[in-house]
């Protein structure tokens, strides 16, 4: 008999977030405000993972947290590579440094323009950084750019003269033109015009498809659905005024 056995493929993980908590010791108060506690999941590849949870739940606390912009009270933040495991939590900054550049990604509403810096310039640099000769960057930078709609006439313009919108689409070039192995992505679709939503969804399910591990916040999740694996809701932890909240 000719037997068949099918074993079903699961994709390997990028991120194991075991028991992480973050608080803000606020020093002037004398308290301490939890911003999340004992949180735990898995993220694999080509994952989508949408988090949820009310103004003021710690989502954009746990992105920063992951992303190693704050240091968590407790747990693991394992993220797995090809040669082993590095704790985000505890990594040298010099290893999560590489890590940003070649790996993990935070994409915001926000851009960090550099003064006289061109906008194809800024969205290649990442590009250049990876290696890519300078003029075929320059070509894909004004390819997203373009999709992202903005104006020809300003890919050699400085964008710290951009408008808000046209900023936040340079951003957005630029911070998913390379793909990365994991995209933290915090409501990086807040006050953009209809098609730059599109474009942006697009991207994201052609990152989605090539691998890309994926979570994030999004002020309009129904463009995102059809990209969500699973979701992570954030409860606001009350503070209440019992001797065990107060920071000593
Ligand atoms: N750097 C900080 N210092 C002190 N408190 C902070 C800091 N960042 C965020 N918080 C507080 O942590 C809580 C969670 O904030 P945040 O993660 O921005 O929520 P969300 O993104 O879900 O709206 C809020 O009460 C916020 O005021
Ligand atoms: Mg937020």
């Amino acid at each position: 008999m000719n037997m068949q056995v099918s074993i079903a493929k699961t994709p390997p993980p990028v991120l194991s977030v075991d028991g992480l908590s973050k608080q803000f010791e606020m020093h002037h108060l004398k308290r301490t405000l939890f911003a999340f506690e004992d949180i735990s999941f898995e993220l694999s590849e080509g994952e989508f993972i949408l988090l949820k949870g009310e103004n003021g739940a710690g989502k954009s606390t746990l992105l920063r947290t992951l992303y190693r912009s704050y240091l968590p009270r407790a747990g693991r933040v394992a993220y797995h590579t090809k040669e082993g495991i590095i704790d985000l939590a505890s990594a040298a900054d010099v290893d999560i440094a590489i890590l940003r550049r070649r790996e993990i990604g935070f994409v915001t509403q926000f851009l960090n323009a550099r003064p006289r810096v061109a906008a194809e310039e800024l969205v290649a640099e990442p590009l250049r950084l990876a290696g890519t000769p300078h003029a075929e960057s320059l070509v894909e930078a004004r390819r997203w750019l373009s999709a992202f709609g903005v104006k020809k006439q300003l890919w050699a313009a400085y964008p710290s003269t951009f408008s808000g919108g046209e900023q936040q689409k340079v951003n957005l070039a630029r911070a998913l033109i390379l793909p990365q192995r994991l995209l933290l992505l915090d409501e990086p679709t807040a006050s953009l015009d209809r098609d730059a939503r599109k474009a942006l969804v697009e991207r994201l399910g052609q990152l989605k498809a090539s691998g890309v591990a994926m979570i994030g916040v999004f002020h309009h999740p129904e463009d995102v659905e059809h990209l969500i694996d699973r979701e992570i809701h954030l409860k606001a932890i009350k503070i209440e005024d019992g001797a065990d909240h107060v920071a000593q």
